[in-house]
Formats: structure tokens, sequence, C-alpha cells
């Protein structure tokens, strides 16, 4: 039974609620200083990450991906191409003809939550029977094809087709996994089978993918961003500042850098600004102290951030009529689409917030007008924090990349589908690279940041592989 607050607190006068409701959310408000002092830190964690010896380590992983250039229009052929990194895994079949996808097929297939959890080796046998499904189904079964492998996930790359598993994030924690090669572990479940004709040629980060893919489009792109159930970003780094690269590398001028942004924070410099709510959601959550970045604002965590501050505000008698919902108090039970929907009244201001009151609905949870008035203040407390939080990484990551103009590829589910983000994030990138001008004329959702151009490319999802 949730417990009961009683009428003190309720008796609250409306500007005392107001009052109340701002310095319950005031936590997550970050003022100037403190975002001064995150870019500080992330541009430090950079440099240190990219260090040959440096006297610490940092906690951006700032990971040489082995991937020299981006494609250059001359890739033909049919590849497979694997997508892993969230309950849905994907199979997709591409052809391509002078570096377009001239056709591709596609096919999910959910990933269980035991196999997401369970022995590593049963999770990679799961991906070659769905790679077996998939030809079998096309009639492909004994085509020999070049396979690209996108792992979302921290990966240690020694080479173009040697990914070892940094550590699991989201919602995966496989045993036997971390430490080893990723490509070793797939090509040994497929010759278990003994009945597939493919070959892991790649292996690549989700954002690496989204990068490669943004450049087919426009070769201005720079920059590969994912803001979904995880979050991450690469770039473009001149070959001379990644000092740690010890080996040789030729005639190589630049290398594509994958940060690895969503540990940020995990060595402890993020401490400053973590809220209790921040603190609480990493307690409960499947891999605690790790992914600190990630887990103050991406779509894994950004519904259950809200949670947590809507049932504060309950206990302290300011919602729901001084109750507290039974329902509110199940982890997980606020999902991020509910903070899309909620965001999404804001953006249309219809008279009756009717997304918000689905959401309630939908819970079975009881509410007045306030209630729901709230709701919106807190959805949009947490989303302006994450917009904020993104557009510092990604306005010192841009400062970074050596171009005059550089397009940003992103792709993820919150990012796609929460209403305002992409609108706020251009907002504060913009704020925080000042002094130059908006050009006239703005690619779509586009904008200028100092003179380097940014624009989304609103990603069909396939993720690319690279030839040679
Ligand atoms: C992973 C990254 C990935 C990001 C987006 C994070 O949890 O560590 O490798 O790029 O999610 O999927």
């Amino acid at each position: 039974m949730a417990p009961r607050i009683e009428a003190p607190e309720f008796r609250l006068t409306k500007t005392d609620v107001v009052k109340k409701v701002e310095d319950i959310l005031a936590p997550l408000k970050l003022s100037e200083e403190v975002q001064k002092r995150i870019r500080e830190v992330y541009d430090e964690e950079m440099r240190i990450g990219l260090a040959r010896n440096p006297s610490r380590k940092s906690c951006l992983q700032m990971e040489n991906t082995y991937l020299p250039e981006l494609p250059n229009g001359t890739e033909e052929g049919e590849y497979l191409a694997l997508d892993l990194g969230g309950t849905n895994f994907r199979v997709i079949l591409l052809q391509l003809e002078k570096g377009r996808v001239v056709s591709d097929e596609v096919q999910h297939y959910f990933v269980p939550e035991p196999l997401r959890v369970g022995p590593g080796s049963e999770l990679f046998d799961f991906l070659a029977a769905c790679i077996y499904d998939f030809l079998e189904t096309r009639s492909k079964l004994d085509h020999k094809l070049p396979l690209g492998f996108t792992f979302s996930f921290p990966m240690t790359q020694q080479d173009l087709n040697v990914g070892i598993l940094v550590s699991w994030t989201k919602s995966f924690n496989c045993p036997g996994v971390v430490g080893e090669d990723a490509v070793k572990m797939l090509n040994e479940a497929i010759q278990r089978r003994g009945d597939l004709e493919v070959e892991v040629v790649a292996v690549l980060n989700d954002t690496t993918g989204t990068l490669v893919q943004g450049a087919f489009l426009d070769r201005k792109c720079a920059i590969g961003l994912i803001i979904g159930t995880g979050s991450n970003a690469c770039y473009i780094e001149r070959v001379d500042r990644v000092e740690k690269w010890e080996g040789t590398h030729g005639d190589i001028k630049e290398v594509v850098v994958d940060i690895e942004w969503g540990a940020f924070g995990d060595n402890g410099v993020l401490d400053f600004m973590k809220t209790e709510y921040d603190q609480m959601l990493d307690k409960n959550s499947l891999l605690v102290g790790s992914f600190t970045f990630e887990k103050l604002f991406s779509g894994k965590y950004l519904g259950e951030l809200t949670r947590l501050v809507l049932v504060k505000l309950a206990e302290e008698g300011l919602m729901f009529g001084g109750k507290i919902p039974s329902q509110l108090l199940r982890p997980g039970s606020f999902p991020t689409r509910f903070v899309s929907l909620v965001e999404q009244d804001a953006v249309l201001k219809l008279a009756r917030p009717v997304s918000s009151e689905s959401c309630f609905h939908e819970l079975g949870i009881e509410h007045g007008s306030d209630d729901l008035k709230i709701l919106q203040q807190v959805c949009f407390a947490v989303t302006e924090r994450a917009a904020i939080l993104l557009a510092i990484c990604l306005s010192a990551t841009l400062m970074r990349v050596d171009r005059e103009e550089c397009t940003i590829a992103v792709d993820g589910s919150l990012y796609k589908y929460h209403p305002r983000l992409h609108h706020l994030l251009e907002h504060y990138i913009i704020k925080m690279t000042p002094g130059k001008k908006l050009p006239s004329k703005l690619p779509e959702h586009g904008a200028v940041v100092r003179n380097k151009q940014v624009f989304q490319t609103q990603m069909s999802r396939e993720p690319l592989i690279v030839t040679n």
C-alpha cells in the first residue's frame, strides 16, 4: 500500500505549491556556472582520453575506430548488416551501387530478456539463428556475403574487424563477453551452425555507422550522434591529435574517434551536478556506477528520472491530493515515451492536455488539472537538462572538428520521437558557440554554429558496411 501523506502539506496555498514544486525541480536546472564546469571537465577528459601517457585514466574512451576514411562513392555489391544494441536485433540486406544504397530488406528480431542477461554464447547463437532465418526466407543461404556488424556497445577496436567489449550497457549484461572480441564470438556461433556462408568483415559502433551513412548523403558530415536508448557520439579527428595511436598510420590524416560519452562522469568528475534523483536511478539500475552521463538523460532513463521526481512531489504532498499512487512506485512504470507525449502537449498548446492525460489514464492514476500542470513542468525540466547536457558535449566536440563546415548525422529513438529535443538542442548549440550569424537560408532543421554547419539528417536506420 502506498503511504498516505496527510493534511498539513496539502493545505498549502497555490503560491506555496508553485514555490515548493520549483524548489524540488531546482537541482535539475543547470546554472551557467555549472554548464561551464561541465564543459571544462568534458574538454579535459577528451584531452586525457587521446593522450599517450596520461597521468590518470579518462572516463572517455576516445576509441580509435581504425576507420580512416568515409565512403567515397565507389562501393558496390550485396552486403549483410546486423544491428545489435537494443531489444530489437535487425538483419539487413543491402545492395550498393556507386556507394548508394539502391535497395534494402530489413527484418527485426526481438531479443528476449533472458538472452540479454544470459550466457554470451547463447546470445551469439541467437544472432546466428536470426541470420539463418533471414537468408533462408530469401533463398540466399548459399550466397557468400560480407557482413558488417553494428555492435552498439563500448569496444576496444584493434582493427576494423576486431571489437573487444569493454562493458555492457543499456539492458544487456551477458556474462562471458566483456574482454572478448564480439566479431570472434559471432564468427564462432556462425561456424557452430556450419550452414552459413557469411563472413564478418567489419564491426562498427552505431555512432560510426550513422556517421558513415551521413557521409554517403553529405560529404561534410564529420560527427555521428546517437540519442536513443543510450547515447554516444563519434567524430573525425586529426591523426596527429590521437597521440595514443602508437602503430603506424601511414598517410592517414584523419580517423574516426568513438567518444563513448555515455561513460562521461564514471570517474566522479560529474558528481558535483548529480541530483538525488540521478543517484537513486543509478542505485536501481542494471549496471550500478557505470554510464553516468547516459543515465542523466538517454531514452532508457528519462522516463524513470521523471517518475522519481513525481514520487518526490507526491511524497511532499504536492500532487495527487496528497496520496502517492502505488502505480508510480513501481520502477520503470513511467516510460520515456510518456515524456515525449507530455511534451507534445506543450508543443501543440491545445486547450486540453490530452496526451498528458492519456499517460495518467494508461497508468490508472486519478489526477486533477494541477497534477497535469506539474507533470508538464517535470517533463519540461528533465528535457531541458537533457538538451543542455547534450549541447555542451556536442559544442565541445564540434569545436574539435577541424573543418570549416560540419554536418552532424543524428539517429536514435529519443531524438526521433521527442517533439522538442531537436529544437532545444539546436537552440543551445547556437548559444554555446556564439559569435556567428545564421545563414540566410537554412537547410531543413538547420543552423550554423560558428562557421560550422550543423543539421540533422533524418537517417533511415540502416547500419552501414564499410568497404575498402
Ligand atoms: C553504448 C554506445 C552506443 C550508445 C548508443 C551506449 O550505451 O555504450 O557504444 O553508441 O549506447 O547506442
